[in-house]
């Protein structure tokens, strides 16, 4: 049983063949970062015209690639939401017309939904349920109890940034390149994590919420009691930068403060998710979305003490890809469950 899958809620054209739940047949994203980089974030109506301009040939790779035809599908599963809204229309459109031309059975399916079962995906026989879902990308920043890979409850969420966009805009601050999460977590390791202490911002009650702009505007504070002109600027300049030109340009208090936020925000995710796995028994805990990739994440996952094993995807499954959105549709498909062509983009679709 083949499921075509199809994203297109932010800024990644992405289609992939996912066989039988398990088996990833072929997974192409093509990504916008050369459109939205010197803006330093993603601009909505740009990414809609990328996305229209790449939906024909990206389909048609993942299909060849996977040596698959539209015949040869059980379904085709769209991200309905949440995301962008002019970029949702151009996979649903896409989608919706080639389901009512061959008549193949549509699936909406949650794009968050999606960044779990790209875990779900690879270590389906390991996982145990009931597990804590941290879904962490540019966009969300959510902490769900999984009861059996289909029902979610939602235990905390940001109430303002997510990290990936704390990391995204602490990055332009100081003139790094877009998006910040990937050079951060490469920088990172190259200073003193304990050069800048942050608090973090107190929340009434017992929450499992996150916030993150307290530390971002901590972050602008620092910045501003320096005079960073020159340097930032020199940054700023540079043309297709790498590692090496990120570190010449970067003096330790830079790193300090750098690795100090990174620090901060790894110590914020799984002293929540920690929490979070504590009070519900956790046998799992899913890592999942963009953030995911940051490998000082994923060693501080290792070394602190949590009460059940830890799962990530691996760095292509953890950002935006379609492969989650295939992998999410099967349990829909095998309850007998598709959606007709009323389906719609929603902007801000919850999961839970
Ligand atoms: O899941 P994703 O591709 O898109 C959304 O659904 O938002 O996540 C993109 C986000 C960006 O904010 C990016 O900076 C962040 O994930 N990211 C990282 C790393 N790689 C990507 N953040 C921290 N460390 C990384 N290594
Ligand atoms: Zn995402």
């Amino acid at each position: 049983m083949r499921i075509l899958g199809i994203e297109t809620s932010c800024d990644e054209t992405a289609a992939a063949v996912v066989e039988d739940n398990a088996n990833i047949l072929s997974s192409v994203v093509a990504s916008q970062l050369a459109t939205h980089g010197k803006y330093g974030g993603v601009v909505p109506e740009l990414a809609s015209r990328e996305h229209l301009r790449a939906i024909v040939p990206v389909v048609r790779l993942a299909l060849e690639q996977a040596q698959t035809g539209f015949d040869d599908l059980s379904a085709i599963a769209v991200t309905e939401g949440p995301g962008l809204v002019g970029s949702l229309l151009v996979g649903i459109t896409y989608a919706k017309s080639i389901c009512f031309a061959r008549g193949i059975p549509l699936i909406g399916v949650n794009h968050i939904e999606g960044h779990i079962h790209a875990v779900i995906l690879e270590a389906a026989q390991e996982i145990g349920f009931p597990a804590v879902a941290l879904v962490v990308s540019g966009g969300h920043t959510h902490l769900f109890e999984v009861r059996d890979g289909c029902t979610y409850r939602l235990l905390g969420r940001t109430r303002d940034d997510a990290a990936g966009e704390a990391y995204d805009k602490v990055a332009k601050l100081l003139g790094f390149g877009y998006p910040g999460g990937p050079i951060i977590d490469q920088l990172a390791p190259h200073g003193d994590p304990n050069a800048v202490k942050f608090t973090l911002a107190r929340m009434k009650g017992n929450t499992l919420d996150f916030s993150f702009s307290g530390l971002k505007t901590a972050v602008l504070r620092w910045v501003e009691a320096r005079d960073l002109t020159v340097e930032i600027e020199s940054r700023r300049k540079l043309q297709n930068p790498g590692i090496d030109d990120w570190l010449r340009t970067t003096p330790p208090a830079t790193l300090g403060l750098l690795a100090s936020f990174q620090k901060t925000v790894i110590e914020e995710l799984l002293r929540r998710a920690k929490v979070a796995a504590e009070q519900i028994g956790a046998r799992s805990l899913i890592i999942g979305g963009g953030v995911a990739c940051n490998v000082g994440l994923r060693a501080a996952a290792r070394n602190v003490n949590l009460p059940c094993p830890v799962y990530f995807p691996r760095p292509g499954l953890s950002t935006d890809n379609a492969a989650m959105i295939a992998a999410a549709a099967f349990q829909k498909f095998h309850a007998g469950k598709s959606d007709d062509f009323t389906l719609r983009a929603q902007a801000n679709l919850s999961l839970a």
